[in-house]
């Protein structure tokens, strides 16, 4: 039998439920959630989107308040899943009552962006790489201002707030997301070691 990473998914919901009762035991006004990578390159984790659409509809039976799809580019006109060419968020909601919220994102710069993948059927849009490096991202959005997009220099990571040791993090596991110092003669951390990074989260 092929093993799958949605039969990891469906073993770690499986574990869940017998370790916490299930939906039952949370109460109704305790939200769950779960979150569904499929913007993520082979080897990295992740699953793909024919087994998230194949796990999401037990997930809606086990009675999920919401489902995050991270995508690589929620925010494309089209957005296709590259590896089967489903149209992801349309082909999720599909397949969940208007009761669970639908979270997408991935690559979310504008509000442009933002409208495009609430327009394809999500009802909330997530945000990570843009709002790490626009600290008042949805004020920026709100009053028509245009955010900065990645890559940061160091100096605008701090000017935002980034603390020097995530910065220092975001150097080795994102690429391309903080450009080498000002004047600096060091190769930037995220050329080297790059099989290392590699193993990292999403490079
Ligand atoms: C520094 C950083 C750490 C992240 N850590 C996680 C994580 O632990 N688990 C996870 O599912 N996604 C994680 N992500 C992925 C983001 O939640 C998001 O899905 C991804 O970055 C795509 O959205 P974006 O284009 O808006 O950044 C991380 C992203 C970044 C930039």
């Amino acid at each position: 039998m092929r093993t799958t990473t949605a039969d990891g998914l469906r073993t770690a919901i499986a574990f869940f439920r017998r370790l916490s009762g299930g939906r039952d035991a949370c109460g109704s006004d305790f939200v769950v959630g779960v979150r569904v990578s499929t913007g993520v390159p082979v080897p990295h984790p992740g699953i793909s989107l024919p087994e998230a659409l194949e796990i999401v509809p037990a997930m809606v039976r086990d009675g999920v308040d919401f489902i995050h799809l991270s995508l690589k580019d929620a925010a494309r006109t089209d957005p296709h899943d590259e590896r089967s060419g489903v149209a992801a968020i349309p082909a999720v909601r599909a397949l969940i009552p208007d009761s669970v919220a639908l979270i997408a994102g991935g690559g979310v710069v504008t509000a442009r962006d933002a409208v495009s993948v609430i327009a394809h059927g999500a009802d909330m849009v997530a945000v990570a790489r843009a709002a790490i490096g626009n600290a008042r991202w949805p004020r920026i959005i709100i009053e028509g201002d245009t955010p900065v997009n990645a890559p940061y220099t160091p100096e605008h990571l701090k000017a935002e707030d980034v603390s020097e040791r995530f910065i220092n993090y975001l150097r080795r596991v994102r690429r391309p997301f903080v450009v080498p110092e000002r004047g600096s003669t060091k190769p930037d951390a995220h050329l080297v070691g790059q099989k290392k990074q590699q193993q990292a989260y999403g490079s």
